[in-house]
């Protein structure tokens, strides 16, 4: 990714070709590396040929769901004499997640640019970047970003000499992982507590207040002026594999691993490539033992599974798990699953909202119960009360919150039971090797 590491000879710095780089955080340094061209080329363009170049192109949004950009974008109905809002989701509270800081801290102007394209593309003439309020740094870059944009009229009543009007707005969040949630993110915007809302109504019908309204990740939108500038076909051609997973991706390395960071690669990329070479391997003298790939809402891989997984959407579905954010969690051997699935639980716990009994009690009682197991007091009663509690708080709830809290611990108990097992016969230490900071 070129910050803090050298870039990699195998990856592929498109969003990250800057990163380190502080000039490119300046209107000049960014003009001289071609910045605003793809949005004055999107101006003069109709919003209909601009929603149609992204269709073509299979950007899929970044934020977790890899829901397709264009066809969200085309679900704003227009001409419906409504307002309608852009909303940039930067709040980036996924555990093992760190990419979007990145492209805010680095190449502000980057999603300041993706952020008024997509607002003219789907009709509206306000974008709000919702950004975690502990992100200090990347919300400074932000706002110096924007002031030099409204001063050299690329945004406002007359962006670009247009006539066109795009005011983009920087909202700083409390710093809540519920507030990612598109509806509560909404809520939050409006000033309210942070809940997410029941679907439908969707956000293109009826989203902040009230109005048409599309939420997309910052590293989504940011892709969008080199889509526009090199056109649909050029990152449709950069994938190793499947039809349905285009362009780059950047992924967030964390854990027990010789080169933790962000790494910018194509999809489709090889998991194996991607952990022995790009990121170096386990520590010295340890051995991997599991991964969870996509952030910590994503069912956890064996290596086995993980080291036959093609980087992209369907390439993790296919193995068990999903792409999510592009958070990957390492652990070693030295690493206790239990612990670690416990720990989950408990950030679940402390995020809910609390609105819907299933997650407000379920992730409660699952961090007691695996808090009692790691203690070395659960039963194996524990482990079958666990499984029925998941299920319970899977598809049954205003958000998928719940569900992530769930998949962990099934995941969990289906690929590693041995270690929880171990736990309740007292057998811990044939799980988990030796390592002075992974006792139970
Ligand atoms: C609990 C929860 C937290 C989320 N946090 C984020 C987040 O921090 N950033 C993000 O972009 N999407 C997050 N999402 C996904 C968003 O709801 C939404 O799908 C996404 O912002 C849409 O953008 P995209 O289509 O560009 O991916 C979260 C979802 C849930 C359920
Ligand atoms: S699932 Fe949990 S976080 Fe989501 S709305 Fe219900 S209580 Fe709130």
């Amino acid at each position: 990714m070129g910050y803090p590491h050298k870039s990699h000879p195998r990856e592929t710095a498109v969003l990250s070709k800057h990163f380190g780089d502080p000039e490119a955080r300046t209107l000049d340094g960014w003009k001289k590396r071609g910045g605003y061209r793809a949005l004055e080329q999107a101006l003069a363009m109709t919003p209909t040929d601009i929603v149609n170049i992204v269709k073509e192109s299979g950007l899929r949004g970044r934020g977790g769901a890899g829901f397709p950009t264009g066809l969200k974008w085309s679900f704003m109905k227009q001409g419906d004499g409504k307002p309608h809002y852009l909303c940039c989701n930067a709040d980036e509270s996924e555990p093992g997640t760190f990419k979007d800081r990145e492209i805010m801290r680095w190449t502000p102007h980057s999603l300041i640019e993706g952020c008024a394209i997509g607002a003219y593309a789907i009709g509206a003439e306000t974008a709000y970047i919702y950004v975690r309020g502990e992100f200090t740094e990347p919300i400074r870059r932000l706002n110096e970003a924007l002031k030099e944009c409204y001063a050299a009229n690329i945004l406002g009543s007359n962006a670009m000499g247009t006539g066109k009007t795009i005011n983009i707005y920087v909202h700083s969040g409390a710093g809540a992982y519920i507030c990612g949630e598109e509806t509560a993110l909404m809520n939050s915007l409006e000033g309210r507590r942070g809940n997410p809302r029941i679907k439908p109504p969707f956000p293109a019908v009826a989203g902040l207040f009230g109005m048409p309204t599309t939420i997309n990740n910052v590293e989504t939108l940011a892709a969008v002026p080199h889509i526009l500038i090199n056109g649909a076909e050029w990152y449709k051609a950069m994938s190793l594999s499947s039809p349905k997973s285009m362009g780059t991706k950047l992924f967030s390395v964390c854990g027990n691993v010789a080169r933790p960071g962000n790494y910018e690669i194509v999809m489709g990329f090889p998991f194996k490539d991607f952990l022995y070479d790009l990121c170096g391997g386990p520590l010295a003298g340890r051995k991997f033992k599991g991964v969870i790939p996509g952030g910590c809402s994503v069912p956890i891989q064996t290596m086995e599974e993980a080291e036959a997984t093609m980087m992209d959407y369907e390439g993790f579905v296919a193995q068990g798990t999903m792409l999510g954010s592009g958070g990957v969690i390492i652990f070693d051997d030295a690493q206790s699953i239990p612990r670690m699935t416990a720990r989950h639980a408990r950030f679940y716990a402390h995020e809910s909202c609390a609105q819907c009994t299933q997650c407000r009690e379920g992730t409660a009682w699952t961090t007691k119960i695996l808090d009692r197991i790691v203690a070395g007091q659960g039963t194996f009663e524990d482990l079958d009360t666990l499984l029925e509690m998941a299920d319970n708080m899977t598809g049954k709830t205003i958000c998928v919150l719940s569900d992530s809290c769930a998949t962990v611990v099934v995941s969990a108990l289906q690929k590693y039971r041995h270690e929880f097992e171990a736990l309740i016969t007292g057998k811990r230490s044939s799980t988990v090797a030796a390592s002075s900071g992974a006792a139970a």
